[in-house]
């Protein structure tokens, strides 16, 4: 399979959704349907030269999987964000670049299940597509979303929850969990943290044990919060998905798996000085030298013209992975790879220092 690409899509659509945050929608053509056919769930990379600079950030799509035409992400304004404060004033007309969906937070629709949904600030992108497509593919299955913010001026698709209410009256439950706002009911004010998730599990607003699924979406120090309550709660690993983005400053690497054991990547010889790394992309190949001691081999890449896929350069979102088939390598952070792609020969480039004179790594492999 071809390495991810990025195309041209024009915005048809951009809707505000707080003083921060708006929605922006694309139109997918028909050709190309297919290339951005997603599982709900999944994100898509947006790319842009800003002041010089070739940025690159993923958003979640939000639409259901019914919508077809176009998709649509939640953008919110992050203090310093470059592409964040560039994409508010994008307007319907302009066009930019989008990869296609990405991303393992997904949930496959065509079951019979309980879905428990635990969101934060604009974690709710994600999981706003996860409800909407369940709730119209799964005529059986429930959903309950827990949805925390500042203040109801900081709920984000606030109309499409609304609707979602309204429509599914029986199999939808929304909680809103707000710590600048005082609502009616006392246990809906106060931060998203353990204590107040077994707090809501106890007085039964939760039930997490009886869940098939649970999604977890928003800042790092939420979603570590929210998987030891669950895990606290006796709900199996296996059950929990979560999605990490940016990860808080000085953060160790993340669990990639869903049972909490960390995931490195195993050094396989020393730093590289110099070495050859083969790129094999495509079907073609090209070879670079990479220094390890001051670059990855995407950052190597990306200074000799090459151009991989990448998204996060941080370890988090897996597009950089390609498959080591000669020679060793280190990551520096591996925030996504599974123990069994590992295994496998798996890396992330944005992260890789050869750790041989000679590396080739296949970005076509699966
Ligand atoms: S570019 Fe995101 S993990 Fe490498």
């Amino acid at each position: 399979m071809a390495a991810p690409r990025f195309h041209e899509l024009e915005i048809v659509k951009v809707r505000s959704e707080t003083p921060d945050a708006v929605a922006i929608s694309f139109a997918i053509p028909d050709e190309l349907e297919d290339v951005f056919a997603f599982t709900p769930g999944q994100y898509l990379t947006l790319r842009a030269d800003i002041g010089g600079e070739d940025l690159r950030r993923s958003y979640s799509i939000c639409s259901a999987l019914s919508e077809t035409g176009r998709r649509t992400v939640g953008v919110k304004r992050i203090a310093d964000g470059r592409f964040s404060g560039f994409a508010q004033t994008l307007r319907a007309g302009d066009r930019i670049e989008v990869m296609p969906p990405q991303g393992r937070f997904t949930a496959e629709i065509g079951g019979d299940h309980d879905y428990l949904l635990l969101a934060a600030g604009s974690g709710i992108t994600p999981c706003l597509s996860i409800a909407k497509s369940v709730l119209a593919g799964e005529p059986k299955s429930t959903v309950t979303l827990l949805y925390a913010n500042r203040n109801s001026a900081s709920v984000m698709f606030r109309d499409d929850l609304n609707d979602l209410k309204d429509r599914y009256t029986t199999r939808f439950t929304l909680v809103h969990v707000m710590d600048e706002e005082v609502q009616d009911v006392e246990i809906m004010n106060g931060r998203l943290d353990a204590e107040k998730l077994e707090s809501l599990a106890k007085l039964r607003v939760i039930d997490p044990k009886s869940a098939d699924a649970i999604y977890i979406c928003g800042p790092e120090p939420m979603i570590r919060s929210a998987s030891a309550a669950m895990a606290a709660l006796g709900v199996d690993g296996d059950r929990i998905r979560f999605e990490l983005f940016t990860p808080a400053p000085g953060a160790k690497p993340a669990p990639a798996r869903s049972d909490g054991a960390a995931v490195t990547a195993t050094a396989t010889g020393g730093a590289g000085q110099g070495a050859a790394v083969e790129i094999i992309l495509d079907g073609a190949r090209r070879t670079i030298r990479v220094d390890a001691r001051s670059d990855t081999v995407l950052s190597a890449a990306r200074k000799a013209g090459l151009d991989l896929p990448w998204s996060c350069a941080g370890g988090m979102c897996c597009t950089c992975r390609c498959r080591i088939v000669e020679g060793a390598a280190t990551m520096d952070e591996n925030f996504s790879l599974e123990p069994w792609e590992i295994e496998a020969g798996f890396t992330l480039s944005c992260q890789t220092r050869p750790g041989t004179e000679k590396l080739v790594l296949d970005f076509d492999a699966q």
